[in-house]
């Protein structure tokens, strides 16, 4: 089939049905174009994006200052290697590490990718800077955490479906309960040799858990005491999503280092991105650890770009605001709703839960209907429905979103 053809929706799911693995179950809806925070389908029908790509594109469908930097940097040079120089990345260097107020980046692709490139350095600044006997390095991680898919992360899941069959798994983690200080301190006190401590600001794939007020701040403070790297992975809660440029940012906390990724580039190309302090970056050191498209001119002009606009368009004090109106106007209807049992979140990072089992389809059925009646969101963990909408949302946009998932939710009431 030519790929000029035109491609009914049915035509789009049957070829990716065909010719596709099947390691992801997405929402029966073809998408073939997308600005702000619409997206249509392949007949044309208009939703609301209640998902943006994972928080991927926070900054809106097809920015026009993002894609003309990808257009335009596209048409000029794509990718050099780093075995060569590129007149991009440095500018884009300077530019993120006075951004997050960091001295140094390390460019990757993906969200994964980043976070392997911080269990690294982590690793290797524990034996060249702390002393670690080699091989003896362990990071703390949280219970349902979701940090991406490569074999070493998945070591540390406890999501069944993501590890099983997938091992011998990466040795050299210790997981305990998210949002429990008491728990951090105990490993701490208990375990020698621990490098660092790896953790979602808020879980967002386990299901949009926001820990206690106070938890980062502490946990940062047991670290900083026990000389343990604090490693925040923001690839999904960071670039304005919560309502902060980071959801560290909550709890004026600074990360020893940090994981970025999805809207580093508002969507338009994969860019993520590690950043800390020279007394834990300078550790690594040419050939131990690299990406060939990692730094690539593109992806440096477009995350330029993408920063740019998350700050010219105030997108951080937009999602504030309007995550506040959404939890609001939810947790009326969740006051008198038997369907759903509660509705949380920060910004416009948000969920509610179904009043449910977990292995009841009834979140997904709520999602089709939404789908019918033009709003597009995706069940995470069983019966928890997240809802992220483009950062770019205003006020009546998101009312009538917030009427368009009432009026569904009123349709499974008993
Ligand atoms: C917190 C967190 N870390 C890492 C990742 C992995 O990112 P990617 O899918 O780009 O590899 C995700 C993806 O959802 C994530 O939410």
């Amino acid at each position: 089939m030519s790929v000029l053809e035109k491609l009914s929706s049915a035509d789009a799911i049957a070829l990716e049905d065909k010719y596709g693995a099947h390691n992801y179950h997405p929402l029966p809806v073809v998408l073939s174009r997308g600005e702000g925070v619409y997206v249509w389908d392949a007949e044309g029908k208009r939703y609301y994006d209640f998902l943006s790509a994972y928080s991927a594109v926070n900054q809106g469908h097809c920015h026009p200052k993002i894609v003309n930097a990808l257009v335009s940097q596209a048409q000029t040079l794509t990718l050099t290697s780093r075995a060569f120089y590129n007149d991009q990345l440095g500018r884009y260097e300077e530019f993120i590490t006075g951004y997050f107020g960091f001295d140094k980046v390390l460019p990757m692709n993906t969200g994964a990718e980043a976070v392997e490139t911080a269990i690294k350095l982590c690793r290797k600044w524990a034996y060249e800077k702390k002393g670690i006997a080699e091989h003896e390095a362990k990071i703390v991680v949280c219970e349902n955490n979701f940090h991406g898919r490569t074999t070493t992360i998945i070591s540390f899941s406890n999501d069944e479906n993501a590890r099983k069959n997938f091992g011998p798994y990466t040795a050299g983690f210790i997981k305990i309960p998210y949002d429990d200080t008491k728990a951090l301190e105990d490993v701490l006190k208990s375990e020698k040799n621990i490098a660092g401590f790896l953790v979602e600001p808020i879980q967002g794939e386990a299901g949009v858990y926001v820990p206690q007020e106070g938890y980062l701040a502490r946990a940062k403070q047991l670290c900083e005491q026990h000389n343990v790297l604090f490693i925040a992975d923001e690839v999904q809660t960071g670039i304005a999503r919560t309502g902060k440029l980071l959801a560290v940012h909550h709890e004026d906390v600074t990360p020893d280092i940090l994981i970025l990724g999805k809207a580093l580039s508002g969507g338009a190309y994969p860019v993520s991105a590690v950043l800390a302090n020279d007394a834990v970056m300078n550790v690594i050191k040419p050939g131990q650890h690299g990406s060939t498209f990692g730094g690539n001119p593109i992806a440096a002009a477009v995350a330029i770009a993408a920063l740019e606009v998350v700050e010219e368009e105030r997108l951080a004090e937009n999602a504030e605001r309007l995550g506040r109106l959404f939890r609001e106007r939810l947790g009326e209807y969740v006051a008198k709703s038997n369907i759903v049992s509660l509705v949380r979140g920060k910004g416009l990072l948000n969920a509610i839960v179904i009043n449910d089992t977990e292995d009841s389809s009834t979140a997904w059925d709520i999602c089709m209907a939404m789908k019918e009646n033009g709003l597009l969101a995706k069940p995470t963990h069983g019966n928890i429905i997240r809802f992220a909408p483009p950062l770019v949302m205003n006020e009546e946009q998101l009312l009538d979103c917030v009427r368009i998932i009432t009026q569904t939710l009123e349709d499974f009431e008993q």
